[in-house]
């Protein structure tokens, strides 16, 4: 499994658990220009802070998804990313708003992958000029579809284009914040639903 190096390590604030949640960031934006990146490398790091999860990245933009053509219901073979989504126990999804939605970069992630994201939570950051979360709102049914829990808190930053610096993306107040209380809300449904897939898997 290959594991994208993270900006730097965020300052343990509690011991390790011997079997600790994987959570991994998926960034949806895939434009050379993109500011999803420096988002998603701020998810990832604050979603470490604490030294209780290992934290994983995956930029659409570095996924040579097959065609489209072999394409099927449930999925297909061939991603690259296949195992580092099955690896998961909850993910951080990292959206723009494009014309009220989500990118389609994101929803052939989606569409790639079915049983690896089954029964596992997500939150969502999106951004935009209010806050794009109309893209939240249109990933919550698709989720759902895939037996996946969307928590109710999610973050949405408006228009980040502002908080955007040489180091990255720095958080205005109260962002953080939210992020860490949306992040408390994910793991503890990965715990719930990690312990479920292992102990009681759901007779399809
Ligand atoms: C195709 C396209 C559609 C967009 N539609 C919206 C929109 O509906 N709402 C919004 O707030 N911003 C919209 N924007 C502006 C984006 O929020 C802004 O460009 C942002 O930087 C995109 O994220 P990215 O840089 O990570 O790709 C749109 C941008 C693009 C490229």
């Amino acid at each position: 499994m290959t594991t994208t190096s993270l900006p730097s390590e965020p300052a343990a604030t509690g011991e390790r658990p011997a079997d600790p949640l994987r959570i991994v960031v998926i960034s949806g934006s895939v434009r050379n220009q993109r500011m999803g990146r420096a988002i998603s490398e701020w998810a990832a790091f604050r979603a470490a802070a604490g030294g209780a999860a290992e934290l994983d990245l995956i930029d659409c933009a570095d996924c040579a998804l097959p065609d489209d053509a072999d394409l099927r219901p449930g999925g297909g073979s061939g991603s690259p990313v296949a195992e580092r989504i099955d690896a998961a126990d909850a993910f951080v999804l990292v959206t723009p708003e494009y014309n009220h939605s989500y990118p389609a970069a994101l929803k052939r992630l989606i569409d790639w992958h079915y049983r690896e994201w089954m029964f596992k939570p997500a939150t969502v950051v999106s951004y935009g000029v209010q806050g794009g979360l109309l893209a939240t709102e249109h990933l919550r049914g698709v989720l759902a579809e895939l037996h996946m829990v969307t928590t109710r808190r999610v973050v949405g930053l408006r228009q980040p284009w502002n908080d955007l610096g040489p180091a990255g993306y720095t958080a205005p107040d109260g962002v953080d914040a939210a992020f860490d209380a949306a992040v408390g809300e994910l793991t503890w449904w990965g715990s719930l639903l990690r312990t479920a897939r292992r102990e009681r898997p759901f007779a399809r």
